[in-house]
C-alpha cells in the first residue's frame, strides 16, 4: 500500500467508513478515482462506478480485483451523467466537487439519478475553520490549483445549498477542512 493510501486510511478512512458502510442495493460511486471508497461499501451492494480519467479507472479496476469485488466502471462526467433519473438507491462521492468545473451541476446530477427514497453521501473538503490554516489555503490556492486542479478553499456547504440539497446530516473535522453530507435526494430538482 503506497503512503498516501496509509494516510487516507488514517485521516479520512473513518469518515467513509461512517457515510458509506450502511448503503445497500445498487450503489453509484461518482468520481471514484482509484476507488478509495470502494473497501467501504458493503460486499452485497450492486456497485457502478465512474470518472473521467481512464488512468484512474484502470486503478480502481485494480482495486475491485484487490478486494475481490465485482463492480461496472464508466468513463463519464460527473456534471453530465448517462443515467436514467431514479437510477439508483445511494450515490456516494468523497473528495470530488472541488475538482469539478461546475460542482453545482454535478451536485444536481447525482440528485437526479438518485431515487427519490435513497440517499446520498458525500465528504468533502474546502477551507479551514482555523484561521492560520485558512490563510494558508488562501495565500496557496492559486498554485494548488495549478498543480492538482484542486480549489481547497472551497466551502462544501455553500455548494450543495446551491445545488438546493436537502441536507439530512452533516458534520465537519479536521480543522473543519472535511465535512461529509447524508443528504436526501429531490431537494435539487422540481421532479
Ligand atoms: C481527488 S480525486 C478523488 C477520488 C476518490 N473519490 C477518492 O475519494 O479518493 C478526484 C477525482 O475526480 C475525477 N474527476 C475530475 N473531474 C471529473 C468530472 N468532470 N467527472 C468525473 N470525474 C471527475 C478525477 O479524475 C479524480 O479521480
Amino acid at each position: 500500500m503506497s503512503r498516501l493510501e496509509w494516510l487516507d486510511r488514517i485521516v479520512i478512512g473513518r469518515r467513509r467508513r461512517h457515510r458509506f458502510s450502511d448503503v445497500d442495493g445498487r450503489v453509484l460511486d461518482v468520481a471514484c478515482g482509484t476507488g478509495t471508497n470502494f473497501r467501504y461499501l458493503p460486499e452485497t451492494v450492486e456497485l457502478v462506478g465512474i470518472d473521467i480519467s481512464p488512468e484512474m479507472l484502470s486503478n480502481a479496476e485494480e482495486q475491485l480485483a484487490d478486494l475481490g469485488r465485482d463492480g461496472t466502471l464508466l468513463e463519464m462526467d460527473a456534471q453530465d451523467l448517462a443515467f436514467p433519473d431514479d437510477s439508483f438507491d445511494a450515490v456516494i462521492s468523497a473528495l470530488s466537487t472541488c475538482t469539478f468545473p461546475d460542482p453545482v451541476a454535478a451536485l444536481r446530477e447525482m440528485d437526479r439519478v438518485c431515487k427519490p427514497a435513497g440517499t446520498i453521501r458525500l465528504i468533502e473538503h474546502g477551507r479551514s475553520d482555523v484561521r492560520p490554516i485558512a490563510r494558508f489555503q488562501e495565500w496557496r490556492a492559486d498554485p494548488h490549483y495549478a498543480k492538482s486542479g484542486c480549489r481547497w478553499t472551497q466551502e462544501p456547504s455553500e455548494i450543495v445549498d446551491e445545488a438546493g440539497l436537502s441536507i439530512e446530516e452533516t458534520d465537519t473535522g479536521l480543522f473543519g477542512m472535511i465535512t461529509t453530507f447524508e443528504i436526501t435526494p429531490g431537494g435539487g430538482d422540481d421532479r
